[in-house]
């Protein structure tokens, strides 16, 4: 090990609200890396594998030593932590607690089969030991959809996942992708999906537009006719989401750099604020506040 406390493997992904955690590596790479639209861990140097144990003690060990109490948030990377054994995930989570007292939230991403070989007791457990939130991609609730890109999850897979971990205590932060069914698929792409959180009612929802910053070779690889919605399609899309959304206490975030136009709010409270929002871009695009698309990104 170097000076450093922590060994990276470039490149390094978190999700936004993540940026002032301390981030862990606890896996490098994804463990099913098939989705058709993620390019996140396809670098060689990201090939799937859990980190060595006694070298994730050792880095929580050494950060404890330099920053002592002032770290307050974990996240533990890369896109699959949630594939290890809860008996690793606690020692990782009691480890955290012993070196980093100040550490109020551990987080991480986590693929709705992760959660399949885990019982609501293993989680609560997890959670008592400070695992308070995760990141699932649902992308989403059409079973078509998620069979051309090949997410290798269901409706009830994620349904399942993300109940279990709302019985556990442990928060749900749900990522949909705009766009994802192309044109074909829009429309039951747009409705099950909302049918998926209003089944799951998450207490986060992130919706992120699908682009390809490495060009859309691998994606059309699996999703051979894909025809990619047009600006106004993206946002007719997600007032047919957004409509169809029963929520009780969701925060809902669209301002991802992906998004084309920034909703942010609580649902239900602030749903019809927020379709009045996406209804008047879609009937005045010109004059709606788009983002330009050079501050457009992944
Ligand atoms: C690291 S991954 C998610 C973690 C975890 N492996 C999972 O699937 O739940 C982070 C998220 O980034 C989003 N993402 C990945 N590739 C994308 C793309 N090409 N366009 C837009 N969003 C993308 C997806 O919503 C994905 O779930
Ligand atoms: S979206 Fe998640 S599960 Fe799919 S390849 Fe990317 S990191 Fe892996």
């Amino acid at each position: 090990m170097t000076d450093a406390p922590i060994r990276y493997v470039e490149p390094v992904f978190r999700p936004p609200s993540e940026a002032q955690s301390l981030i862990l590596p606890v896996t490098d790479g994804c463990s099913w890396n098939r989705c058709a639209f993620c390019e996140m861990y396809t670098a060689p140097q990201k090939r799937f594998r859990p980190r060595d144990e006694a070298e994730v003690m050792e880095s929580i060990r050494r950060c404890g030593e330099r920053y002592g109490g002032s770290v307050t948030r974990v996240f533990l990377a890369d896109g699959d932590a949630m594939t290890l054994s809860t008996r690793r995930l606690a020692a990782i989570l009691e480890a955290i607690r012993r070196a980093l007292p100040g550490v109020r939230r551990v987080s991480s991403y986590c693929l709705p089969r992760n959660v399949g070989r885990k019982s609501v007791a293993e989680l609560r457990a997890l959670a008592e030991l400070g695992l308070s939130l995760v990141y699932v991609g649902a992308e989403s609730g059409d079973d078509d959809v998620l069979a051309r890109v090949e997410k290798g999850e269901t409706f009830a897979s994620t349904r399942q996942a993300l109940e279990k971990l709302g019985e556990a205590g442990i928060k749900r932060s749900v990522m949909i992708l705009n766009g994802l069914g192309g044109a074909s698929l829009s429309g039951p792409h747009a409705a099950n999906s909302a049918a998926l959180i209003n089944a799951a009612q998450p207490e986060f929802l992130a919706t992120l537009v699908v682009g390809f910053p490495e060009g859309e070779a691998r994606f059309r690889a699996k999703f051979r006719d894909f025809e990619p919605l047009d600006v106004p399609g993206l946002l007719r899309e997600m007032e047919a989401f957004l409509s169809r959304l029963e929520l009780k206490r969701t925060v809902f975030r669209s301002d991802h750099a992906s998004n084309w136009l920034v909703l942010r709010g609580a649902l239900g409270a602030d749903k019809a604020r927020l379709l009045a929002q996406l209804r008047a871009a879609i009937a005045a695009p010109e004059e709606a506040p788009l983002r330009p698309a050079w501050a457009r990104g992944l």
